[in-house]
């Protein structure tokens, strides 16, 4: 169903159904360890590794309801690809809250995004004490399988086993309770580091002022520069973006008042207040912490940026793709996020920004209006100049609706591609994984979660990069449903 131009006496006619959509809401308890039987086309035999994804997994504890996805539990999913055939895989991050919520069968934390502990405000007045996570991200970095939330520090888990080992310090460089975002990025070729590959992470500290650290990690899994700054006001920022020289941070136009927070009426999360009217801040940092280069602080025009695509350097001039939203859909105490009207709030769409540091201008310009999130391009390209992208899309050219179609944009032609699983399939964030020893950047896979309210089930799809119309390659059927994640990535390692 294609949802044609509305206007304004049209009834809206949409691509989904909000009951299918709920179904990927529901929790699932089971831990699950089997090879997958059930396929539609088949898997390539060159698609050898593993695809780890990280997402909340309960929606509830023991029955009690959670106020918002992101306070769930992180739930770590594995489908290993060896010769042509799948495995599947599942545990929960076992953090210390997860544990005694577990064992005590109820809520005893207050979540950052507004689940309260029962028993109203009394309970969590002066309450500071928010449940520990490890839901947004999971990575392969240095012989090392982290989950990834950007309050904490990482979980390090037994790629093998999924089994929690415990909090990860690297060797101390990371102090107890200091935070590593769940966005870090990959250089391919780091200047610093003659060319070799190189993880580059950030953490916020929020205040009145905010502190940026930047992480640099080797391929050994050692953070090997450290270095912070501290810039003018409250930063709620998710995502960042490299080139060889930069890492750059968009400060969203928020304010902070803890006041409702620590009296225990709201959450930190419902505490954030979008302010259209105030500019958003460009913070570019230089990754070189024994260059001469100040830090820079631009100005653009309001938006709200969650995750960015990708950036690069083209002479003096930073370009930086970026998901944006009109306005942030703030969270409120009462509501239920299943009953979230899409049509009311404003859809994400993406927007190129290109910063020239010698004047200190911004320019920005929309490249698709399309609803869209969970951007993925080819690893190679992280931090260059780069032509495809691919995005969780909403099957309807446009208003904001939940994601069921992955798409493809050819930045040099215009050229789009879009592969849809409405009206019964929810899309996940799309992995590009390359061909091995191919050389073209469209040349690979699209890897993804899709789930099928049909079956309440989940599917892993495979989609041939070069040409979505194609349709997928192959349909992985699941023996069960895995509620909607957030983040993942892919290692050429197997651990079956
Ligand atoms: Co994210």
């Amino acid at each position: 169903m294609q949802s044609s131009k509305i206007s304004e006496s049209a009834i809206l006619e949409t691509s989904y159904n909000r009951i299918d959509w709920q179904g990927g809401y529901e929790s699932l308890y089971q831990e699950f360890d089997y090879w997958i039987d059930d396929i539609e086309g088949q898997i390539p035999g060159e698609l050898q590794g593993t695809l780890f994804r990280n997402g909340p997994g309960l929606l509830d504890i023991n029955g009690q309801r959670i106020h918002h996805p992101f306070d769930g539990d992180g739930m770590i999913s594995r489908i290993s690809f060896v010769n042509g055939r799948a495995h599947f895989r599942n545990r929960y991050v076992r953090t210390e809250d997860y544990i005694a919520e577990q064992k005590a069968g109820k809520i005893l934390y207050r979540g950052v995004f507004g689940t309260q502990k029962p028993g109203g405000w009394l309970a969590n007045i002066f309450d500071f004490k928010f449940k520990t996570l490890a839901n947004t991200n999971v990575i392969y970095w240095g012989s090392k399988l982290l989950a990834l939330w950007e309050a904490a520090e990482p979980h390090r888990l037994d790629p093998h086993t999924l089994e929690t080992l415990g909090r990860e310090y690297f060797n101390g460089v990371l102090s107890t309770g200091e935070a590593f975002s769940a966005h870090p990025r990959l250089d391919p070729s780091c200047q610093q580091d003659n060319g070799a590959p190189c993880l580059v992470n950030f953490s916020i500290q929020p205040g009145l002022s905010t502190k940026i650290t930047i992480f640099e990690l080797n391929p050994a899994g050692e953070i090997i520069r450290k270095h912070a700054y501290s810039v003018p006001g409250f930063c709620f920022i998710h995502d960042f973006v490299i080139t060889a020289n930069y890492c750059i941070f968009f400060q969203n136009p928020v304010s902070f008042n803890p006041l409702p927070m620590a009296l225990g009426i709201r959450a930190a999360g419902e505490c954030i207040k979008f302010n259209p009217h105030q500019p958003t801040r460009v913070i570019v940092i230089p990754r070189n912490p024994r260059g001469k280069e100040d830090i820079k602080i631009l100005e653009t025009q309001s938006g709200f940026v969650f995750h960015h695509v990708n950036a690069f350097e083209v002479g003096d001039k930073i370009v930086i793709d970026s998901i944006c939203y009109d306005a942030l859909a703030e969270v409120e105490p009462q509501s239920d996020f299943r009953q979230v009207n899409f049509e009311a709030n404003a859809p994400g769409q993406l927007w190129r920004f290109k910063l020239q540091l010698q004047n200190g201008t911004v320019e920005r310009k929309l490249l698709e209006s399309r609803c869209c999130e969970f951007p993925s391009i080819n690893p190679a390209n992280v931090g260059h100049q780069y032509r495809y992208l691919y995005i969780g899309a909403a099957h309807a050219e446009t208003g904001n609706a939940p994601l069921q179609a992955i798409l493809k944009i050819d930045l040099d032609s215009g050229e789009k591609q879009l592969w849809s699983a409405a009206p019964r399939g929810f899309m996940g964030e799309p992995i590009f994984v390359p061909r091995p020893g191919s050389e073209r950047e469209d040349d690979g896979w699209l890897l993804a979660l899709v789930y099928d309210a049909a079956h309440h089930r989940s599917d892993v799809v495979i989609l041939d990069a070069r040409d979505l119309n194609k349709g997928a390659i192959a349909r992985l059927h699941l023996k069960h449903h895995i509620p909607y994640g957030l983040h993942g990535s892919f290692t050429s390692e197997v651990f079956v």
